[in-house]
């Protein structure tokens, strides 16, 4: 898998790129810009992305390990990964992301049994929770350990812990273990702002301009859920849930048998406590309307029996909620790949998994909405 990737071009090494033609016109440090230059083009068109093969993903826990990043399939939604103890790998995680330093980020760890490597004074029910929905779609916000750093907590005190259900995500982090790896650190493969990816053209479509030919991004086709983990403050003596997902209030509810509350709604790298203070978020470059009817001309999302009116353009039609939450974000993405201005989406009704996508699409249409 390595093998494909071009080498860096150091002093005397011409790399794997060949050029052709005569470039004595070019003095010796010219010509060495200009096959740089000539390389990064090469680069640029060349992707680093590679199917989830047994050696694809022993390189991918390699390149971890020696602190680069890994962009990875999870069930909720691709994750740009570093080694969550590495500081330098971490700072890359921001520059590459563009989100703004000190914001937490989410540890991924391969199972329960890892937990108290990074958390301690675990409550009952953030346990029992852990026992009912890991490996899966939910991350538990925990008093932090000392392998926590600040660079990971945002300074912070908690953490937040992850075990995916993805086989490729599980595997990997099982492989990063056997490597010595403790952890994976991973927000969504997104730039600041945009929408989530859901597969893996589209994190290359997102941050190819922004990762280095030691990167690496695995496909492992499109995530089942689509919209993003389930977020739960467990810091008080009840649990609070920071950010609707796929493991739904009921369920939480049913596992503990008592009241959860849902709280302050959480938006990328910025923990809000006031709708107010609500910035944009899971957006596409189109802007998105939650209310009102399109017009010729505009994108329409809605379930399948909701008509499209004529002459609007229909990216999605899905039979239901949890079909909704899976295409969402990309057939948010195809409203700017087919250039639209506007796009509107019609959030199902409900409770369950309507309760997150009508949360993410209340933060992707923040601009066209009045709070
Ligand atoms: O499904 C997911 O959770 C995906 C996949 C890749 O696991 N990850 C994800 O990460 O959505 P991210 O960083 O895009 O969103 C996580 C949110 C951010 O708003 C972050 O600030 C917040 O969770 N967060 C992480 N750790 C936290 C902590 N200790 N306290 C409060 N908020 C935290
Ligand atoms: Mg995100």
């Amino acid at each position: 898998m390595k093998g494909r990737r071009p080498r860096p071009l150091d002093d005397g090494d011409s790399g794997e790129v060949r050029v052709s033609g005569d470039l004595s016109w070019a003095k010796p440090i010219e010509n060495r810009r200009v096959f740089y230059l000539i390389q990064s083009a090469t680069i640029a068109f060349m992707s680093i992305i590679s199917n989830c093969t047994a050696s694809a993903m022993n390189d991918a826990a390699t390149t971890l390990i020696n602190g680069n990043l890994v962009a990875f399939p999870t069930e909720t939604v691709y994750g740009l990964g570093a080694d969550a103890t590495n500081e330098n790998a971490i700072a890359r995680i921001y520059e590459v992301k563009g989100r703004p330093t000190g914001h937490p980020l989410i540890v991924h760890i391969s199972s329960i049994e890892q937990l108290d490597k990074w958390a301690r004074k675990i409550p009952e029910y953030a346990i029992k929770l852990a026992r009912s929905f890991w490996p899966g779609p939910m991350t538990l916000i925990l008093p932090r350990t000392k392998l926590a750093k600040d660079f990971i907590t945002g300074g912070q005190d908690n953490v937040g812990i992850r075990v995916p259900s993805h086989i490729y995500a599980l595997a990997l982090l099982k492989e990063f273990n056997t490597q010595g790896g403790l952890g994976i650190a991973a927000p969504s493969a997104n730039r600041f702002g945009a929408v989530s990816p859901t597969t893996a053209k589209s994190v290359e479509l997102e941050l190819g301009n922004y990762l280095s030919r030691n990167d690496q991004i695995l496909d492992g086709g499109h995530c089942d859920i689509g919209i993003e983990s389930t977020i739960i403050d467990c810091l008080q003596e009840k649990p609070i849930i920071l950010r609707p997902g796929a493991v739904t209030r009921e369920m939480i509810e049913d596992t503990l048998g008592i009241n959860t509350d849902f709280n302050s709604p959480i938006v990328e790298g910025l923990q809000i406590k006031a709708s107010g203070l609500l910035e944009s978020h899971y957006a596409p470059k189109a802007q998105v309307y939650i209310s009102g009817i399109p017009a010729p001309g505009d994108g329409l999302i809605a379930l399948e029996t909701l008509a499209t009116p004529k002459g609007v353009v229909r990216l999605a039609a899905p039979k239901t909620n949890t079909e909704f939450a899976r295409i969402l974000y990309e057939a948010l993405r195809l409203a700017d790949k087919k250039s639209l201005a506007r796009v509107f989406v019609l959030p199902p009704k409900g409770e369950g998994i309507a309760i997150a996508i009508t949360d993410r699409l209340i933060k992707s249409a923040f601009n066209t909405s009045k709070f």
